[in-house]
């Protein structure tokens, strides 16, 4: 969907303070129609690089290349483009619903095709009974669910997604893996910002990490836990009335399983050990 080749992007400070390296040669490739998690800590530069990626702001070197699929430019390809940030603000003193209407103004968008999405995507976002409300009294969650409807708006063909699971209840967060998970289906390319792993492990096939402004690992998640699951073999057994586990490599699970029954445990279960994509990121 977009090349990223050598993305670097330094915030320069006030004499006498650091400058802030956000981005350091950040290249990668968005693959089509998959859910790519974006992975980082806190400060890692994501919003920084999907703000660049946006144009709101621009790289101190290297450049994002968007993809035929998206119509080539930026200014194309933000026609394709669904957003939600991660810091939404929308105006206060209208409706839901008029809000709505106002950005599919904006998109040049039809009534008729603002109306097809509320109707389409409100009831399953559970917003649908607060669209006559003004936003001022709105929830967080409920803010969040507005903006994932208004992402949807111009039936996207990348939706871009910073922090979507934050603020929201655990229904909510289901909601939306659900619904992010029927995009893909239907062909959409989808790239989430988050620091839900276990989430982004749910929805999503690949991941692009950073770290400290650098990018670390890009692939199939399926991959980088294959590389570094390493086959170890886990073993859990039952004695002195506890269950314990342990792991072992595989050529010695038979004499392990051998000493351990000698001892009087009984074998519970004996399985490959597949690491959790929290564990290999953390150590990555
Ligand atoms: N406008 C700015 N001026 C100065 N520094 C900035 C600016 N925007 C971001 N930064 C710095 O760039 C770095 C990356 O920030 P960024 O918001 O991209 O991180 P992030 O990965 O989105 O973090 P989080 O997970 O907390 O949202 C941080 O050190 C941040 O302080
Ligand atoms: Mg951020």
């Amino acid at each position: 969907m977009f090349q990223a080749s050598n993305v670097s992007k330094v915030f320069k400070s006030k004499l006498f303070e650091k400058d802030v390296y956000a981005l350091t040669d950040v290249s990668f490739k968005l693959e089509r129609g998959v859910a790519t998690g974006f992975l980082g800590a806190n400060g890692a530069g994501k919003t920084t690089f999907i703000k660049i990626l946006l144009g709101f702001i621009s790289p101190s070197e290297g450049k994002i290349v968007f993809g035929e699929e998206l119509g080539g430019t930026r200014i194309e390809a933000l026609k394709k483009i669904g957003y939600v940030p991660e810091r939404p603000y929308y105006y206060q003193h209208l409706k839901g619903r008029d809000f709505l209407m106002y950005m599919g103004e904006l998109s040049e968008l039809s009534l008729d095709q603002v109306n097809t999405v509320i109707e389409r995507y409100a009831e399953r976002l559970v917003i649908k009974f607060a669209l006559d409300r003004e936003i001022s009294g709105y929830s967080k969650g409920m803010l969040q669910r507005l903006g994932f409807l208004c992402a949807l708006l111009n039936d996207p063909e990348l939706l871009i997604l910073d922090e979507p699971l934050s603020g929201l209840d655990p229904i909510g967060r289901r909601d939306i893996k659900d619904l992010i998970q029927e995009l893909v289906r239907e062909g959409k390319s989808i790239f989430i910002s988050s620091h839900i792993i276990p989430d982004v492990e749910e929805v999503c096939e690949q991941v692009v990490c950073l770290d400290q402004g650098r990018l670390v690992y890009q692939g199939r998640i399926h991959d980088l836990l294959e590389k570094t699951s390493s086959g170890r073999v886990r073993i859990v057994y039952h004695k002195d009335n506890e269950e314990k586990g342990l792991e072992v490599s595989p050529s010695d699970v038979n004499q392990r399983l051998d000493s351990l029954i000698d001892e009087g445990a009984s074998i519970v279960s004996v399985t490959p050990h597949r690491a959790r994509l929290e564990e290999v990121v953390y150590k990555i």
